[in-house]
């Protein structure tokens, strides 16, 4: 199939990731250009009146207007896809417009979700607040035990929603038998993969219908831009997603659009170094807190499970303090070199006290429930040396008396 980006998708379907992520969705100018062109342009000329008309009635190849459509965005979305295993893609302003979107379009007053329960905080207000606030019914609940979203099921049930790993709990959700559970009754499973990206998991190689993603994460990878995407069938994206995004806006920047791009060459790169980072860095930490949730170490829970559904665990963990606010705040202003920021996915690394920051908008105990203690720390281990990483982490558990 001839793709609008001039790629032929019967060859490119057919390349390896490596090669996918350099070169997927490039559509060169007139110029010939090696690294590819961003056109910051909102709107498009016409030859003539007719040309304009027939672009609008669909009769004709083209751009219109660039919150429909744009070249660099998508050659994004296209690069997106096929690193993915997705038959179509479309980007977002930011993550949480992804979510939003890929929610809203599918659900109408009247029908039900059945939501994970450890979710980012702004995905958990989506399915706590806003979903319920247009008469939309939602459940939530422990998304390690497949039975709980069978158990959770009503007749009006059209998607199951969740993450996996789930941030910031990293509990692992079984793919293939949550999907097989949806997809037996005809409801649409979307997956938030942002924490493993395409790289080290492809939600729809396990029965998936949908993914979504928060690329401010690992596909930027160095802390630039706000990103989203959701990826599903030609049909899906067309005639779901579309008709809600063209007319409500959430539209990517092009500007935005070509450092993922840019980012995306270099993913797989970063997310195998930084998993490599991040279990020396957990391994280290396992000796000197009580508790490490790192889906890489034998010692979490759903280590197994993990493995099979992801080729590497990614550069995300957390760990938790028995001092709960106090030591875990009194640890963060002890680092060095680590910075505090609320960010993951950056090649930088990152520490997070989620009970006050991503997770401050969801009640006490309603934290509790998702696993998120007050002495539990989120990190994203970035690219910098491990054994420097270490040192920093020694040092400020010291300072905390660990
Ligand atoms: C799992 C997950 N989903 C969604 C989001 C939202 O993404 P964004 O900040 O790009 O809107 C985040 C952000 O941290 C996240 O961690």
């Amino acid at each position: 199939m001839k793709r609008k980006t001039g790629q032929d998708r019967s060859i490119t379907t057919r390349w390896r990731p490596a090669t996918q992520a350099i070169r997927g969705g490039t559509a060169r100018s007139e110029y010939g250009e090696t690294s590819e062109a961003l056109f910051l342009t909102s709107g498009y000329a016409y030859d003539c009146a007719g040309d304009a008309a027939a672009r609008f009635a669909g009769e004709q190849d083209g751009m219109t207007y660039s919150r429909l459509q744009n070249p660099t965005v998508q050659m994004l979305e296209e690069r997106i896809a096929l690193l993915e295993g997705a038959e179509a893609c479309r980007t977002m302003a930011s993550g949480m417009a992804a979510m939003t979107a890929v929610l809203l379009s599918q659900l109408q007053a009247g029908d039900h979700l059945v939501g994970g329960r450890a979710a980012f905080g702004s995905c958990r207000w989506l399915t706590d607040t806003l979903l319920p606030k247009f008469g939309i019914g939602t459940t939530v609940v422990d998304a390690r035990d497949p039975q709980a979203f069978l158990d959770a099921v009503r007749p009006e049930t059209k998607v199951f929603f969740f993450e996996t790993p789930a941030n910031p709990t990293m509990d692992i959700a079984d793919l293939s038998a949550i999907c097989a559970i949806a997809r037996e009754r005809g409801i649409t499973t979307v997956v938030d993969n942002a924490f493993a990206t395409p790289a080290l998991q492809r939600p729809m190689d396990f029965g998936a219908d949908v993914t979504a993603y928060s690329a401010t994460k690992m596909m930027d990878g160095q802390g630039r831009v706000l990103a989203g995407a959701v990826c599903g069938t030609q049909d899906f994206i067309d005639n779901t997603l579309l008709p809600f995004t063209r007319n409500t806006g959430p539209t990517l920047s092009p500007f935005n659009a070509w450092v993922v791009l840019k980012g995306l060459e270099t993913l797989d790169l970063r997310i195998r170094r930084q998993s490599e980072n991040s279990l020396k860095v957990g391994a280290f930490l396992e000796g000197r807190v009580p508790r490490v949730l790192h889906p890489g170490l034998p010692s979490h829970p759903q280590h197994e499970l993990a493995m099979r559904q992801m080729s590497a665990a990614g550069p995300i963990f957390a760990f938790e303090l028995d001092g709960g606010r106090t030591q875990a705040h009194g640890l963060l202003d002890a680092l060095e070199l680590i910075d505090i920021s609320n960010n993951i996915g950056d090649s930088r690394s990152l520490m997070t006290h989620p009970a006050s920051t991503t997770h401050s908008s969801v009640a006490e105990e309603k934290r509790l429930e998702m696993g998120i203690s007050e002495g539990m720390i989120r990190l994203n281990v970035g690219l910098e040396d491990a054994d420097d990483l270490i040192e920093d982490l020694d040092r400020a558990l010291r300072a905390v008396g660990l």
